[in-house]
């Protein structure tokens, strides 16, 4: 067995050291339950780490990860992510978080058959086409890979929002609101595309509305 593989519990040995050292009653207290207050989709990207960049710490954040921080109503694994988060949960808040140089993405601008990942990046092939004519205008193609990582993001926090049970929760208690980020692997910074959730899901609930506002809260009282 290779050692960086050994070095893995050798670590980890180290951390709870560290930690019962803080606090004896750490691990005791963490088993107890969980109440994070964020729910971060992101990408699988071993560079982008949800926690470490956050500088949060064990039960803060529910995470889900995939390839290029896709939401498909489809996939029952991220929805079933967000329904948990937002119902039983109660997150505050639900982030998108891409990043640029972001694999995903790149695959889905280039023509290749890429087997298995097609119809999941065909999801982002659809983000290009949403918004073609404004990044077919960036002549320059890394300009134009950025911005399609920014449009992704927005659009993903749009496929969040558009699911019942975010509306639904919304007109309760005007909580979860949706963010969307992207994080720059060149700084390390987290950059907020300050999306406007509020005229988003106002815009949504034109199309997408799932939730009778009256019905919710009436079942409120
Ligand atoms: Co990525």
């Amino acid at each position: 067995m290779s050692d960086s593989y050994k070095l893995i519990f050798e670590h980890n040995k180290k951390w709870v050291e560290a930690k019962i050292a803080t606090n004896p009653d750490y691990f005791h207290e963490l088993a107890k339950t969980q109440h994070p207050e964020y729910l971060y989709i992101g990408c699988s990207d071993s560079r982008v780490t949800a926690e470490d960049m956050m500088g949060a710490q064990p039960g803060d954040v529910f995470v889900h990860r995939n390839i290029a921080n896709v939401i498909n109503t489809l996939d029952m694994s991220s929805t079933a992510v967000i329904q948990y988060a937002v119902e039983h949960l109660k997150v505050k808040h639900i982030i998108v978080c891409g990043h640029y140089n972001c694999g995903g993405v790149k695959a889905a601008m280039t023509s290749q058959d890429l087997g298995l990942l097609n119809p999941w990046l065909r999801n982002i092939r659809d983000v290009y086409r949403l918004h073609q004519t404004e990044l077919d205008a960036i002549g320059e193609e890394g300009k134009r890979y950025d911005r399609l990582v920014e449009l992704n993001v927005q659009e993903q926090c749009i496929n969040v929002i558009k699911m019942a049970c975010v509306q639904e929760r919304y007109i309760l208690e005007e909580q979860p609101v949706v963010h969307g980020w992207v994080f720059d692997l060149r700084t390390g910074k987290i950059i907020d595309l300050e999306i406007d959730f509020e005229n988003i899901l106002k815009d949504i609930q034109k199309i997408y509305n799932l939730t009778d506002s009256d019905w919710v809260m009436s079942r409120k009282k």
